[in-house]
């Protein structure tokens, strides 16, 4: 990977939460002018939905602030991305103790959660995947904050 950091956001299904926020940091990374810089990628815990695109509440919700995230399609985390991505960033701590059982073994990029870089008290981006419509404008609102509060701190790293 030539690019100078790798992000790589982890839900379970890889359908809600993990694509958003994929498709939000890359939008903040372009306005920041670093896309040549930094990679990104997402992906989920489960094999549930490999291969799918987004969820059709999550590609709305996400085009309602002008991300298309439509091309997206879903892939299970694997033990190598712990060596491949410099950032591996979870939403919910279910999806920490999963990827950290893979990092005890493995070794590798030490996962965190996401809304460790962000601004509000929640430890968790809420799983919108049961729930009605305000989850999805929720889960949009706490990864735009939390993606600013990452961006930043990749950027003084890359100083
Ligand atoms: P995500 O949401 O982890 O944010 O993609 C979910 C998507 C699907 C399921 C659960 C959560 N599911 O149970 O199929």
């Amino acid at each position: 990977m030539s690019k100078r950091a790798s992000v790589l956001f982890v839900c379970l299904g890889n359908i809600c939460r993990s694509p958003t926020a994929e498709g939000v940091f890359r939008k903040l990374v372009e306005q920041a002018g670093l896309q040549e810089q930094i990679y990104i990628d997402s992906c989920g815990t489960s094999n549930w939905h490999i291969g799918k695109g987004p969820d059709p509440r999550s590609l709305e919700a996400a085009a309602s602030r002008g991300i298309d995230i439509s091309g997206l399609r879903a892939r299970q985390f694997t033990e190598k991305d712990l060596d491949t991505f410099d950032y591996v960033v979870v939403m919910d701590r279910q999806n920490l103790a999963d990827v950290k059982d893979i990092w005890h073994q493995n070794g590798g990029t030490r996962p965190t959660l996401f809304l460790e870089y962000g601004n509000t008290d929640l430890a968790e981006v809420p799983d919108p995947y049961f729930g009605g419509e305000d989850g999805f404008e929720q889960v949009l609102d706490l990864i735009e904050d939390a993606g600013e509060g990452l961006l930043r701190s990749i950027q003084e790293r890359m100083v």
